[in-house]
């Protein structure tokens, strides 16, 4: 489904030239949910952004990236906005940077729709609803109705969630999709993904500081650090067996009530404080 291959990502900018990615390999077979993991700044978002090519000005990509057969780093203009619009979607960590604040949610599901799927108003709109049921939202008619603020957190990031998978995209991705909600949200709404991604037989690249939950919902996890991916495996292994210090170190600075330890600090800097 995606295939990763050496990806590199520097970017030239007024601090200098900085490394970002360094040989960054992974893949994700049909259906499949890979975790991403890595302490803050450890390249994990700058990796989706290649994958939809949205890197920031004055990068320089290398390497290969295959999704669903197509050659993503030579994709441009028409094939490439295809690309985005029906093989992957994208859950972000805040859903109120992809929500207007000054339209109603229908707004957002339904011309998401008519523009991908080409539905009628109606069509849309009925469609609309029975996703947001899907996301386990009650009140789906007052829910359309909403403004972004009108809703909670865990509410609209369900609403984006059924925006992701209502073009039944072959890829997820989601990135750190439930860091900024509270404890007892993150398990719904994580639940929530997982499930739909599961009856949808969609594939999840995942990307979480977050070994555990990693762990709970993913087949397998990548460990990356300061822009190199320094293991994969499953997370039975990396939990009993880790082959990289890292991974031991993620694990031991998980919270004390998960793990009985008590919070120890992730050394290492991200690539650009190493160039200050
Ligand atoms: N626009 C940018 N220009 C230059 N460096 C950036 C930019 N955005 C992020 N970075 C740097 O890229 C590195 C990886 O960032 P990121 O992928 O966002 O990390 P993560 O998602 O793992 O927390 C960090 O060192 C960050 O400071
Ligand atoms: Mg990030």
């Amino acid at each position: 489904m995606l295939d990763i291959r050496d990806l590199t990502l520097s970017i030239t900018g007024e601090a200098g030239h900085i490394d970002i990615l360094r040989d960054v390999s992974l893949s994700v077979a049909r259906g499949e949910a890979l975790g991403l993991v890595g302490e803050s700044g450890s390249g994990k978002s700058m990796t989706l952004r290649c994958l939809l090519r949205i890197e920031p000005p004055g990068s320089t990509v290398g390497g290969v990236i295959t999704l669903d057969g197509a050659d993503v780093l030579a994709l441009g203009g028409e094939p490439l906005r295809r690309m985005r619009a029906s093989s992957v979607a994208m859950i972000a960590q805040n859903p109120h940077a992809v929500l207007n604040p000054v339209a109603p949610i229908r707004r957002y599901l339904q011309e998401g729709m008519r523009d991908a799927q080409g539905l009628s108003v109606t069509a849309a709109r009925v469609r609309a609803a029975e996703l947001l049921e899907r996301v386990g939202l009650d009140d789906v008619d007052r829910v359309l109705n909403s403004y972004p603020h009108e809703l909670s957190g865990g509410m609209l990031q369900r609403v984006v969630i059924a925006g992701a998978i209502a073009g039944q995209p072959k890829l997820l991705l989601a990135d750190e999709p439930t860091t900024a909600l509270d404890v007892t949200t993150q398990a719904e709404v994580m639940a929530i993904l997982d499930d739909c991604r599961r009856e949808l037989g969609m594939a999840l690249l995942f990307v979480t500081h977050d070994l555990d939950l990693a762990g709970a919902v993913c087949d397998r996890i990548a460990v990356m650090k300061d822009g190199e991916i320094v293991e994969t495996g499953v997370p039975d292994q990396l939990r009993d067996n880790p082959a990289h210090a890292y991974t031991r170190q993620l694990m031991d600075s998980r919270p004390a009530g998960i793990t009985g330890t008590p919070d120890a600090a992730v050394p290492g800097e991200t690539p650009d404080e190493k160039e200050q």
